[in-house]
């Protein structure tokens, strides 16, 4: 088990190694922290979590030619390592839910996948989630606030069409609806904190960019 942990840990070390779009090691290394502690606190088979939460974003559609190709990549690296079939199923299971696409992918079914899926969303909110933001805009080309900009939801499917996204406009796209999308208590608790911190960075972004502050 800890050889296959350690074998997975250099693999995904050497695939985000160049990476600046917020998904490098780092990142990884954090949701697999943060997954292992969930599952302390709530119950979860450690191992499954470990392993889902190294191999969450090897699998991700973003770094593979497609969704299929990534589903098999970690699937291949499972079988390799030796692991029972019945574990392999479980991580594949949690790592096919943990993504958000939006909120149409399908929702974690076991306690593993839940707590996987909050481990990655915690790392998308707080001051690292705020950090994680600004990165990928930069990486992205993105701008980082456009005053004009409406959340992308509110706009026709003609202004979508036009319009990129920023940064700041993610926060409300996205960063700040995790909070109420969490699976466990234990991460609801954590995400408490997180949100908080977000809104007092977006009150004084805003207060500092009318020069009232
Ligand atoms: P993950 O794969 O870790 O679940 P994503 O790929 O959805 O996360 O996003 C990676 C990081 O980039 C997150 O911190 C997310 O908030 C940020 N991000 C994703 N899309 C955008 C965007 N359009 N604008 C700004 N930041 C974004
Ligand atoms: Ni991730």
């Amino acid at each position: 088990m800890n050889e296959s942990i350690s074998r997975t840990e250099k693999m995904v070390k050497e695939v985000f190694r160049d990476d600046s779009t917020g998904h490098d090691w780092f990142h990884t290394e954090r949701v697999r922290n943060v997954a292992v502690q969930l599952a302390e606190m709530e119950g979860g088979n450690a191992f499954v979590c470990e392993m889902a939460a190294l191999l969450h974003d090897v699998a991700d559609e973003k770094f593979n030619e497609n969704e299929e190709a990534g589903i098999n990549r970690v699937k291949e690296w499972l079988l390799d390592l030796h692991i029972e079939e019945e574990l392999i199923r479980e991580i594949m299971n949690c790592i096919s839910t943990v993504s958000y696409k939006g909120g149409n992918n399908k929702a974690p079914t076991s306690l593993e996948g839940k707590i996987v899926q909050d481990a990655d969303r915690l790392d998308a909110i707080g001051a690292i989630g705020v950090a994680r933001c600004f990165m990928y805009a930069g990486a992205t080309k993105g701008k980082m606030h456009d005053p004009e900009m409406k959340p992308r939801e509110s706009m026709t499917k003609e202004e979508y069409r036009k319009k990129e996204g920023t940064a700041i406009n993610h926060f409300y796209e996205k960063l700040l609806k995790l909070k109420k999308l969490m699976n466990t208590s234990s991460g609801k608790k954590l995400a408490d904190e997180r949100h908080e911190y977000m809104n007092t960075f977006l009150e004084q972004f805003f207060q500092e960019w009318e020069g009232k502050r």
